[in-house]
């Protein structure tokens, strides 16, 4: 996967736990373009590799901007961002990839929670600079905890924008219900936060009617899952016929790398996509957060990092 060395170029306090750093390239050229939604991989420290999704404008070439929210119970990605990365530091980060792709629609309905700002703040300015309808719900537990709300309150779309706090009046909360109540063809739904708030209001969207195919998310972080009842499975290789043994305790990642098998990866919790992996014979058990619940039923592709098998051969392209 091809990096890139940048510059911090400006670091700004975007909330109460959130940090902005906006990254130029170390020579000074254009930075490779991104669309709405893209995210890039940041080398935090030796060994430590964290995603975060570029918020700043998508016609921008001279710098890329992402907002970092402190979260110490996570896996110490953004305590380090937090505390020691500071201006005129240089940064090693990977191209934008994205996973999070606004489609053509009639109408799209853009909803953040806390610091899924991100991603839905790029998709609002590449809505509005194209002239699409849309409409943005950001959500989050108080107005302090919640970066962009004085951008959003002055963009040309702030028309467009609600906001919604849990400790303001109760008349002005998301609902989530009567907001998705009326499933329209056109409509796209996109939604980022935490997986709490991603499920509600996925979970309202099906029940509401919403198709799969309207309905866009990307996680931030992994939802847990219970590996009590995990047991042992074989994983085939079908280009060398390799076969490995995959016990509870060790995830497949694990077992190839220790195979020499060359997979790519990046967040190791089913989050990031980088591992993803076609699935030849066999079911998965899907334990990502990144696949849709089409792609999952489908069973053709998988995420080795944290998912395991159903049945007792897993047949990979690998
Ligand atoms: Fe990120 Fe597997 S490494 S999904």
């Amino acid at each position: 996967m091809s990096t890139l060395s940048v510059c911090v170029q400006k670091r700004t306090d975007e909330a109460e736990g959130i940090c902005g750093f906006e990254l130029v390239a170390e020579d000074g050229m254009p930075l490779p373009p991104f669309t709405a939604g893209a995210h890039i991989d940041v080398h935090v420290s030796p060994g430590l590799v964290r995603q975060y999704s570029l918020c700043n404008d998508p016609a921008e070439r001279n710098r890329y901007k992402i907002a970092v929210l402190r979260e110490p119970q996570s896996r110490g990605g953004s305590v380090y961002m937090h505390a020691q990365i500071q201006e005129g530091q240089r940064l090693t980060i990977g191209t934008p990839r994205n996973h999070f792709s606004l489609v053509p629609a009639r109408r799209s309905l853009l909803l953040a929670g806390g610091i899924g700002i991100t991603p839905i703040l790029a998709m609002a300015r590449t809505l509005h600079a194209q002239g699409d309808s849309f409409e943005m719900h950001y959500c989050g537990r108080s107005a302090a905890r919640m970066a962009f709300r004085d951008e959003l309150a002055a963009a040309p779309f702030a028309h467009a924008v609600h906001v919604h706090t849990d400790d303001g009046a109760a008349d002005q909360r998301l609902d989530a219900a009567q907001l998705l109540a009326s499933p329209e063809a056109g409509t796209h739904l996109y939604v980022c936060g935490p997986s709490g708030f991603m499920d509600h209001v996925l979970a309202t969207a099906r029940t509401c009617g919403w198709p799969e195919a309207q309905l866009h998310r990307e996680y931030f972080a992994a939802a847990p899952v219970d590996t009590s009842g995990d047991g042992t499975f074989e994983v085939q290789l079908a280009r060398t016929g390799t076969r490995c043994n995959v016990p509870a305790g060790k995830t497949i990642l694990e077992v190839l790398l220790a195979h020499g098998v060359d997979l790519p990866f990046s967040c190791e919790s089913g989050v990031c996509g980088t591992c993803l992996t076609s699935v030849l014979e066999g079911t998965p058990d899907h334990r990502d957060s990144y696949l849709t619940e089409v792609e999952r039923a489908a069973g053709t592709q998988f995420l080795p990092c944290c998912s395991r098998s159903k049945s007792s051969v897993l047949v990979l392209d690998l």
